[in-house]
């Protein structure tokens, strides 16, 4: 089959689509024929060797895709049969023809949805659902601040926080992000390149603070998100997109606050994690992608590449024009390199 690959870690152009053996169903698992994956920050860090698969997991890219079911691997329990459509959560191998998962991991596809919708949802949905509800214990009628609000993970944060009753407010780094964010329900948004967010924070919850941070920014940020914690807030470190270092007495601002700090890894979780959540989220909230509820949940799709400009959507990410989910289409995109 042909995969996304690269030889040397490095810049998009790195890329290529290369013949690899397809893999094959272990105990458990399904083989899925991929009809589609998004891309995510992990792509790009895992290309530039900044962010190593996890033991065990494939060294091909790819976090989530939509298909259908191609073969079921020995002693599987569950529903799934051959030819039908599915979308998964993954720890690595997407960006190919096919992806080997464990059963647990596959989700029915919404109806009305595409694949290629489908494929969006996974690894944002369920770590926005996870940071939200496992870690940030996120409760009706407390405000969520969601730093990068336009990103795959915010966009989902978002619709969720709404849908649990709770106030999102985002920050992001140009004006038609934020509109676009807030038509999925943010109640303000902050361009951290021109206003003070910590400032705009506490004058939006009169001086109270943030209850829950989610914050993939990570050093660039720290102090300001202390500032506008609020008393006892929760604060859940989930990426490091504006560093690891901290300068300055973050202990003691923390401690002053009675802040409460989480960090979460979603993709290094073991199995049996794993397919907890998928279940939560399966019964939880999918239903809630039916498209004729008026406030339906919906995945933002961006952009879609056909799997041989992989190298294209990554330099695109990595512009940071994006608003919402990348999309690289694999069954038609493979085309002639
Ligand atoms: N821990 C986990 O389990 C887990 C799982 C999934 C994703 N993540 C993390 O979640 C984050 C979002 O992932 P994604 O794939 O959804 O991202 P994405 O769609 O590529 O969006 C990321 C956005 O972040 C903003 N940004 C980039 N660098 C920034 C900086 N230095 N300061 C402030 N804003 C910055 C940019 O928007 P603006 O135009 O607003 O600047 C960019 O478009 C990443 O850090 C990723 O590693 C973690």
């Amino acid at each position: 089959m042909l995969a996304v690959y690269f030889d040397q870690p490095g810049d998009p152009s790195n890329l290529y689509l290369k013949e690899v053996a397809k893999p094959e169903p272990g105990p458990g698992e399904v083989l899925l024929k991929v009809a589609a994956s998004a891309l995510n920050r992990a792509d790009v860090l895992q290309r530039r060797a900044q962010y190593h698969p996890p033991e065990g997991a494939s060294n091909i890219l790819g976090l989530e895709v939509s298909g259908h079911v191609a073969k079921i691997g020995p002693s599987c329990q569950g529903p799934w049969k051959e030819g039908q459509p599915a979308m998964a959560l993954l720890a690595g191998g997407g960006q190919a023809e096919y992806a080997v998962v464990p059963e647990v991991c596959l989700m029915p596809i919404p109806s009305g949805l595409t694949l290629t919708q489908a494929a969006a949802i996974p690894e944002a949905w369920l770590t926005a659902f996870q940071l939200l509800h496992l870690v940030g214990q996120v409760k009706a009628g407390e405000t969520v601040l969601i730093h990068a609000g336009s990103s795959g993970v915010g966009t989902a944060a978002v619709q969720l926080a709404r849908l649990a009753g709770a106030i999102p407010l985002i920050t992001a780094g140009s004006q038609d992000k934020i509109e676009a964010v807030k038509k999925l329900g943010a109640a303000a948004g902050f361009n951290y390149k021109e206003e003070d967010f910590s400032a705009a924070t506490l004058e939006f919850t009169k001086g109270a603070g943030a209850n829950v941070i989610l914050d993939c920014i990570g050093g660039s940020y720290w102090e300001k998100n202390v500032a506008c914690l609020a008393l006892d807030g929760r604060w859940v470190l989930y990426g490091l997109l504006g560093g690891a270092e901290v300068h300055g007495e973050l202990l003691s601002k923390l401690l002053a606050k009675r802040g409460n700090l989480f960090t979460s890894l979603l993709r290094s979780r073991d199995k049996k994690y794993k397919a907890e959540l998928v279940s939560a989220f399966t019964q939880q909230i999918l239903p809630h992608f039916a498209q004729d509820k008026p406030r339906a949940l919906r995945p933002v799709v961006d952009s879609v590449y056909p799997l041989k400009q992989v190298a294209e959507a990554h330099e695109y990410m990595e512009q940071n024009k994006n608003l919402g989910k990348i999309v690289l289409e694999v069954a038609s995109g493979l085309g002639s390199q």
